[in-house]
Parts: C-alpha cells; sequence; structure tokens
C-alpha cells in the first residue's frame, strides 16, 4: 500500500502532477531523500502517468540518480555549452581544489557530493551550479570558494 505521506506525495501536493512538474518533483524528492530508490521512481512515473523509463531518463539526464546516499550539500555543476564557454573549467577546478573531491565523491565528513548535471537554466548567467536546489550564477572561482565556506561555516 502506499505510504500517504511519501516524500513524493508531499512534493505532488506542492508543485502538482502535470508533466512540467516533473523536475520540481524530482528536485524536491533528491533534497528530502538524497537520492532516488526504485521505488520512489515508480512512485513517480505512477503518479505522473509514465513509464518508469521515462522517468529515469529525466532524473539520469539531471544527474539525479544515485544510488547511493549523498552529501548533506550536493553540488551539481552544470556542463552544457553555455556555461562551458563561460568558464565552468575553472569552477569544477576551485570546488575540486577546495573541496579535495573529485567528481562523482563525497568528502569523508558527508557534507559535499560534487557532480556535473546538464543545462539548468541560467544559460545566460553562467557559469551556473545548484547546492541542493540553490542557484548561483556568474559563478567565478573566488564566488564558489566564498559559496562554499558559506555552506562549511552552517552547523
Ligand atoms: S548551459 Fe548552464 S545553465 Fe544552461
Amino acid at each position: 500500500m502506499m505510504n500517504l505521506d511519501s516524500t513524493v506525495t508531499v512534493a505532488v501536493k506542492k508543485f502538482g502532477a502535470e508533466r512540467e512538474q516533473l523536475l520540481p518533483v524530482l528536485q524536491y524528492v533528491v533534497s528530502k531523500e538524497k537520492w532516488l530508490s526504485e521505488d520512489t521512481l515508480a512512485e513517480v512515473a505512477r503518479v505522473f502517468d509514465m513509464s518508469a523509463a521515462e522517468v529515469y531518463g529525466v532524473a539520469s539526464f539531471y544527474s539525479f540518480l544515485d544510488t547511493e546516499a549523498r552529501g548533506e550539500y550536493v553540488i551539481r555543476v552544470c556542463r552544457t555549452i553555455s556555461c562551458d564557454m563561460s568558464g565552468k573549467e575553472a569552477i569544477m577546478e576551485a570546488l575540486q581544489k577546495t573541496l579535495r573531491i573529485s567528481v562523482g565523491e563525497t568528502s569523508s565528513d558527508r557534507k559535499f557530493t560534487l557532480l556535473e548535471t546538464n543545462c539548468i537554466g541560467w544559460c545566460a548567467e553562467g557559469p551556473a551550479m545548484l547546492v541542493n536546489d540553490e542557484a548561483y550564477t556568474n559563478l567565478t572561482p573566488e564566488k564558489v570558494v566564498e559559496v562554499l565556506q558559506g555552506y562549511m561555516n552552517r552547523t
């Protein structure tokens, strides 16, 4: 039986079950549960009247498919062309150096996970990244270090 208080249910109540709400719903679920389990994917597919494969496709496009628990803060750096051309590589280097992890890894204190993603809709203000569901734009190596420090100082 479906748990009425599941994260998916909460997300759907918040955003709705129209197709264009799929991304916010997935983002919400990932922000709460840190990853999408097979059961969650199946539940999302049921609610949105889509096949699990379609949901899987969207989730993997945005790097929302994790098979393991991620850090408290999941950083997703846009790797799509506008951001790539506006200096994404230098942003990634600054993140890797500051966090001492590579793309795909989680810091040993499980605070940060560093990932790449496809376009997150801030192309005109790239380079851009998400930290959980918070977007940061017009990034410079200095700015990402400041952003990280803000998260490091949170208790
Ligand atoms: S290309 Fe990076 S946000 Fe669109």
